[in-house]
């Protein structure tokens, strides 16, 4: 019998290519949106699928495991993070869960340095002043930034992406780098010089830019709270293409205007994509909607990793995606 592919939302064609090549059937919800929860167990039922696509906006918890035919053998994100699933459920069913890692780690990197540089240099407020038909010519004291060369980069979390952000800004700025992670990252230290704390703390007190590469697990669940915030300098820029969750979202606005910080760069949101109010009214922050991987090589690369994940577990090999 063929085999059947269900995804949640239409991704990049590569993978539909591929899986089709493969000789599955596959069925794309018609939806222009995320599905309801509702919606999703729905066409969960439509067919003995033997693997689901979600994205990291579908929310696969017990409850939705429970709702998946038995048939399903494999859920494949389209997404490197994977908070959104219930992976021990999904593996008692007999389930292997997949992510996309890797493909994406320059693409986040590069749009991560694109944000403090942003930030730093004022350019968002610049584009807002000239379209407001502010710009009336050249001052000495206009939206003036900071620069980040030679200062200091505190990575919260250097895996992957944390390492390739400090790969860029050490070699293209100068920047020290000083680092918390439960682990001590050996290469990142032989290829930045970079720094090893075992405390927040310690990192958030002596940065310049702080940027978030945890992912969202209970640990790190607010994890930049309104105490660590105030421990960071009042000069510090605080950058986060992680999950949302990690910054507790009134504490950062309280923290923004009072001049805890100068200032927040955000591809994430507490609740996405509902975003906090008072965050869009403060000059001194720049938002994005959730880009950070969104370039059209990367999002192919991610789909035809999907696509190499589900063919490899459906023929009895092993996903090279497999999450523990
Ligand atoms: C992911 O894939 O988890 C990223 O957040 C997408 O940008």
């Amino acid at each position: 019998m063929t085999k059947q592919i269900f995804m949640t939302r239409r991704i990049p064609a590569r993978a539909e290519e591929m899986l089709r090549g493969a000789g599955y059937g596959v069925t794309v919800s018609s939806k222009d949106g995320v599905l309801t929860r509702d919606e999703l167990k729905k066409a969960l039922a439509q067919a003995p699928y033997d693997a689901v696509v979600p994205l990291l906006t579908d929310t696969i918890d017990a409850d939705m495991i429970a709702a998946m035919p038995p048939s399903v053998k494999i859920i494949a994100s389209y997404s490197v993070g994977f908070n959104h699933i219930d992976i021990p459920k999904a593996k008692e069913r007999g389930i292997v869960v997949t992510n996309t890692p890797e493909v994406l780690t320059a693409t986040v990197a590069e749009h991560t340095v694109a944000l403090i540089l942003t930030l730093a240099s004022r350019t968002a407020e610049g584009d807002r002043f000239i379209r407001e038909g502010k710009f009336v010519g050249w001052e000495p004291m206009l939206l003036l930034g900071t620069d980040i060369k030679n200062k200091t980069l505190g990575l919260v979390g250097a895996g992957r992406i944390g390492s390739e952000v400090a790969g860029i800004l050490y070699n293209g700025f100068g920047m020290k780098i000083v680092y918390y992670d439960t682990k001590k990252n050996e290469a990142l230290e032989a290829l930045c010089d970079a720094k090893h704390y075992t405390t927040y703390e310690e990192v958030l007190a002596q940065s310049d830019v702080v940027s978030i590469h945890v992912p969202l697990l209970p640990a790190t669940h607010h994890l930049i709270n309104k105490e660590r915030l105030a421990l960071m300098k009042k000069s510090a820029l605080l950058v986060n293409t992680s999950r949302g969750p990690v910054v507790d979202e009134l504490a950062l606005v309280s923290a923004l205007k009072a001049g805890t910080i100068r200032g927040a760069a955000l591809d994430v949101f507490e609740f996405e994509p509902n975003i906090t109010p008072e965050l869009l009214t403060l000059q001194n922050v720049v938002v994005n909607p959730h880009l950070a991987s969104a370039t059209e090589e990367t999002r192919t690369k991610m789909a035809e990793l999907v696509a190499t994940n589900i063919i490899e577990h459906l023929s009895g090999r092993t996903a090279p995606n497999a999450l523990a």
